[in-house]
């Protein structure tokens, strides 16, 4: 997701949404060895697992998701751009850029309705959009879903149609819990910021990833989940939020990891940071007590993950320009805030970043701009492109759209951000596409299939002892990214506030 100031006449925009599109596991690459079994598992060859920074298939082989955020957690909880073009030609964009992943976000509004009473896509439509244009929408949706929906097709089974074309065309499904209540996501005031925030209540969150995790057992391609978008700092917000430190995260995604792994033990699951998914410092250098997330003192042990920590856990960042405030000089320095946000959890980090206590798959969930000509070619988008294709991360641009049905009250909202053009039916910007897109698509392709190397023999300690140690002496110094991005996202966060009280 990304929020913007609107009244503000920059945009800031944050982010979100992920799809992913990746790999043919199928097919064996020179990237990590040769494999050899893999061809004949059938597709997608799950359940995932974790083997130290890799992702892995069910025989082992690397699986690196390359893919597209594609929401469907906005007001009408249901994924977006139906009126404009069919599923299945909507996937066809996305397989045609050698994708193999989507981040499909869902709201925990939608797990609410469901339990409670739920309700068809004509009444999702008209809801959200009112009698006249919701109407109109539904038919749109309708024509170019002949004999797929109808009037009384309710939210959950367009998610299916969506998985189930996915999984025909070969594309893993990642779900991604974005918000709580409906809508554009994520500025500190929307209540749906951080537990027990407005509209943030931990019983229903917990049910709503339960409920999804476990629907999703009757999706081949569902592989993973990510437990909740962007936490952050929750300002204004009327509820009675807990409070923002890293004990509240980590006791509340630990239960939430539960929950999911019960439902479907299958599933690998997400955990994204803190400060609007900028920041895992806690988790990749043991370090609870940064002044932004002051009294934690828990410290992270896959132990406290009982029965799936060692081979389920995979971290996800997000990495916008508004969270950084000024442009970055050259990709040493894009490299350095990348690996101190947590992607050192990779190995191989830039050489003046604390190394790793512990080794995960790291994916950047969401990254974005503006879909022109040119802004792809900036410092910042560039060396972002470049770092996951160098250090073969997984990633999810965001956002597929070029258009929502609805976004904080302007119906038919253009994204600029969008790959595709406002009709979802071309490419906004070729030009990234061709000299950004596909060479990193293909980067992250020539990482999948092969066998995980054997780890390095040094700091591959599992029960994490030594790991502490040398993380406890190598502290990061204060110029690092958890202290010189949060207090600007924080920075925003207030100003917001302070103009939406004076306005
Ligand atoms: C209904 O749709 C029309 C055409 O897209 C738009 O101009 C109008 O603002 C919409 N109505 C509302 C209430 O947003
Ligand atoms: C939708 O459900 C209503 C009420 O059960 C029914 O009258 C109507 O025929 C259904 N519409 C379709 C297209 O099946
Ligand atoms: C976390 O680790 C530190 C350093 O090893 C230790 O002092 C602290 O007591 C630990 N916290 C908990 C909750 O065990
Ligand atoms: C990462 O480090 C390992 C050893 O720790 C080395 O074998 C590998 O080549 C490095 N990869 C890159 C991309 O530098
Ligand atoms: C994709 O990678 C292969 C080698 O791995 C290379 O020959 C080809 O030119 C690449 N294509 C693009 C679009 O970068």
């Amino acid at each position: 997701m990304r929020w913007s100031l609107q009244k503000l006449a920059p945009r800031l925009a944050v982010s979100s949404a992920l799809w992913y599109a990746a790999s043919f596991v199928a097919v064996p690459t020179a990237a990590a060895g040769a494999a050899s079994s893999a061809a004949a598992a059938p597709w997608p060859n799950g359940p995932f697992a974790t083997s130290d920074r890799w992702m892995t298939d069910r025989s082992g082989n690397i699986v690196t998701y390359a893919g597209v955020n594609w929401p469907a957690h906005i007001d009408v909880m249901i994924p977006e751009g139906l009126q404009y073009q069919s599923v299945a030609s909507i996937v066809s964009k996305i397989k045609s850029l050698g994708m193999n992943a989507v981040r499909l976000t869902f709201a925990i509004e939608m797990i609410d309705q469901i339990t409670h009473k739920d309700i068809p896509i004509s009444k999702a439509f008209t809801d959200a959009l009112g009698q006249e244009n919701g109407t109109a929408v539904l038919q749109k949706v309708l024509k170019n879903h002949q004999g797929l929906f109808d009037e009384n097709t309710t939210r959950l089974q367009v998610f299916d149609a969506v998985a189930a074309e996915c999984a025909k065309q070969q594309i893993y499904v990642h779900l991604d819990n974005h918000v709580s209540k409906a809508g554009w996501c994520c500025n500190p005031l929307d209540g749906n910021s951080w537990w027990g925030d407005k509209y943030f209540s931990v019983d229903n969150w917990k049910r709503g990833v339960a409920y999804m995790a476990n629907h999703g057992k009757k999706w081949t391609n569902l592989m993973s989940i990510g437990l909740r978008n962007e936490l952050r700092v929750p300002i204004l917000s009327g509820g009675t939020p807990e409070p923002y430190n890293w004990d509240t995260w980590y006791n509340r995604m630990r239960e939430g990891a539960d929950d999911v792994h019960k439902a479907n033990p299958d599933l690998l699951i997400f955990l994204s940071g803190l400060n609007s998914d900028s920041d895992l410092g806690p988790v990749v250098n043991q370090q609870p007590d940064k002044p932004l997330v002051s009294g934690g003192t828990a410290n992270f042990s896959r132990a406290d993950f009982k029965g799936y920590g060692n081979d389920k856990l995979v971290l996800e960042l997000h990495y916008y320009d508004i969270l950084r405030g000024s442009k970055p000089q050259d990709c040493a320095e894009v490299d350095q805030e990348l690996d101190e946000a947590g992607f050192s959890a990779l190995g191989n980090a830039s050489s003046n970043v604390q190394e790793a206590t512990d080794r995960f798959p790291v994916l950047l969930t969401e990254f974005g701009f503006p879909q022109d000509s040119s802004t792809y070619t900036q410092t910042m988008h560039r060396c972002t492109e470049q770092f996951l294709a160098d250090r073969q991360a997984g990633w999810m641009i965001w956002p597929l759209g070029g258009s929502y049905y609805i976004r904080e009250d302007t119906q038919d909202y253009d994204e600029p951000w969008g790959l595709l053009t406002h009709d979802w039916s071309d490419w906004r910007s070729p030009e990234h596409i061709q000299n950004g897109l596909l060479p990193l698509t293909n980067a992250s392709q020539a990482a999948s299939g092969g066998r995980p190397p054997p780890p390095p023999a040094k700091d591959q300690n599992q029960d994490g002892d030594d790991g502490k140690k040398s993380g406890g002496v190598q502290r990061r110094s204060a110029s690092s990214m958890g202290l010189s991005i949060a207090p600007l996202g924080l920075w925003a966060a207030m100003t917001y506030g302070i103009i939406s009280l004076v306005l």
